[in-house]
């Protein structure tokens, strides 16, 4: 019973610590950086622009953070994404380059 309690614990934990996006939509996420996000970064990095995402020191440095810098883009470019758009997003731009688990 107490070994139940402890794997019970330990699945919660996993889940209060996984990252804010795991149930995303990466593919979605994909076509809307491919759409609205290159462009700009391409300008000032070359190639894709995915420099941007991998440079060092970076802005973006764990998944909350990684969300929240979405949000921001969007809100300048005054995007009016929703939510779960910009987790599409988040999810994709993590499995792509950021690599975070939480
Ligand atoms: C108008 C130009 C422009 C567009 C369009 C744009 N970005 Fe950015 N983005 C920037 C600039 C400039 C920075 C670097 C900001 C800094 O260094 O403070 C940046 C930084 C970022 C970073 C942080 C990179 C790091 O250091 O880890 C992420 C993530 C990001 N953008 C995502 C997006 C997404 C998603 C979109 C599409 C919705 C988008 N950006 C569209 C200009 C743009």
């Amino acid at each position: 019973m107490q070994r139940l309690g402890y794997l019970a614990l330990l699945f919660i934990a996993g889940n209060v610590y996984a990252e804010p996006f795991q149930d995303a939509d990466a593919a979605a996420g994909k076509v809307l950086v491919n759409q609205y996000c290159i462009r700009c970064h391409a300008s000032s990095y070359g190639g894709d622009g995915a420099e941007i995402y991998t440079r060092q020191p970076r802005k973006v440095n764990n998944a909350k953070a990684l969300v929240a810098q979405i949000r921001n883009c969007n809100t300048m470019l005054g995007m009016k994404w929703f939510e779960d758009e910009e987790l599409n997003v988040a999810k994709y731009l993590n499995q792509q380059y950021y690599k975070f688990t939480e």
